[in-house]
């Protein structure tokens, strides 16, 4: 489309100004049809300016989550280095899932203004309001066993709660192994999938939802949204393209085979350490404090006997 070889040409001149004869001139097409597509953009929401004798410059451009918008400026090498946007989809993850099975490289990104039928751990649903969140997949094809897995959800949790302190001004935290909640109330779940082998990952899905522009009132008990806690709206092209690029950071250091860096930075993101928990897995429940996380993701509890527990999936209450 020529909306987007324009912008992807403006993409290519950050800095400076395009003239409409040299936007004519690349791409061939006429200097109405420059001023046409220009004026389309604009109708989209892009701000642009247009100097005499300098041309046009992009000043900002819609918080719409596409490919064009998400991969301008975003400096990654192996995260979104191609982007699915749908404006609607049941679920990022199932359409993550079946490109990957048709061989879609590692780094590929999935992503939708609102899903219809989006998933959350242990079967429960996700709530998925159009264009107020962010709701993305990421395919991944790590070097790793099937048992090492939860690594990349440690990788995910800590990119999102990450980019919430760097973007705003919120004290993000991470509950294990990955909500990530901000005074105590949840903004961003994060699913796992994987294709496995007994010995082999064929591939994981990361499926990341965080609640961003939600009213409160639109998201269930117990969840809140960046908005509601910052008091003001946030750019969610801002948002996204940050995780993407820590995303993209921890993800290497972790095929770099350290882990333990990983775990580190992600305990001090922690805030259950050192608290009395409760860990529920569907009918299971266990009690105890949480002392640690060991480097293969598993919650370290202390029972009240004084012996350990090595706890491998569940959700987590913290009880004072
Ligand atoms: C949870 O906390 O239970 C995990 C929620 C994960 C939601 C995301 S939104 C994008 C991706 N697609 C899905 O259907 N689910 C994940």
């Amino acid at each position: 489309m020529l909306d987007d070889k324009i912008l992807n040409y403006f993409k290519k001149h950050e800095e400076g100004y395009v003239s409409g004869e040299e936007l004519s001139r690349e791409l061939g097409v006429s200097r109405a049809a420059v001023w046409k597509h220009i004026e389309n953009l604009r109708e989209e929401g892009y701000s642009i300016e247009a100097f005499p004798h300098l041309g046009y410059r992009i000043l900002s451009i819609p918080d719409r989550l596409t490919e064009v918008e998400l991969k301008w400026k975003l400096k990654a090498d192996i995260v979104a280095k191609k982007i699915y946007s749908y404006k609607e989809t049941a679920s990022t993850n199932n359409i993550a899932y079946d490109l990957a099975i048709h061989g879609e490289k590692e780094g590929s990104v999935v992503i939708a203004e609102s899903q219809t039928a989006g998933r959350g751990r242990m079967d429960r649903k996700w709530l998925s309001p159009k264009s107020k969140g962010a709701y993305f997949s990421v395919i991944l094809r790590p070097d790793i066993l099937p048992k090492e897995v939860s690594g990349i959800t440690l990788v995910a949790a800590l990119s999102v709660a990450k980019t919430i302190r760097e973007i705003t001004d919120l004290a993000a935290f991470i509950k294990w192994p990955n909500d990530v909640l901000v005074n105590k109330q949840k903004v961003c779940g994060i699913l796992t999938e994987m294709n496995a082998e007994t010995d082999k990952i064929n591939f994981v899905i990361i499926g990341i939802g965080i609640n961003i522009n939600t009213k409160k009132e639109l998201l269930p008990k117990g969840a809140t949204s960046i908005m509601e806690e910052a008091g003001a709206e946030i750019s969610r092209i801002d948002m996204v393209r940050s995780i993407f690029k820590n995303l993209d950071k921890y993800y290497k250091i972790f095929n770099n085979g350290h882990i333990d860096k990983i775990i580190k930075e992600y305990k001090e993101f922690s805030n259950f350490l050192g608290t009395r928990v409760r860990v529920t897995y569907h009918d299971a429940k266990i009690e105890g404090y949480a002392v640690d996380v060991d480097n293969d993701g598993a919650l370290i509890l202390r029972m009240d006997s004084g012996l350990n527990e090595r706890v491998l999936a569940g959700d987590v209450t913290m009880l004072r």
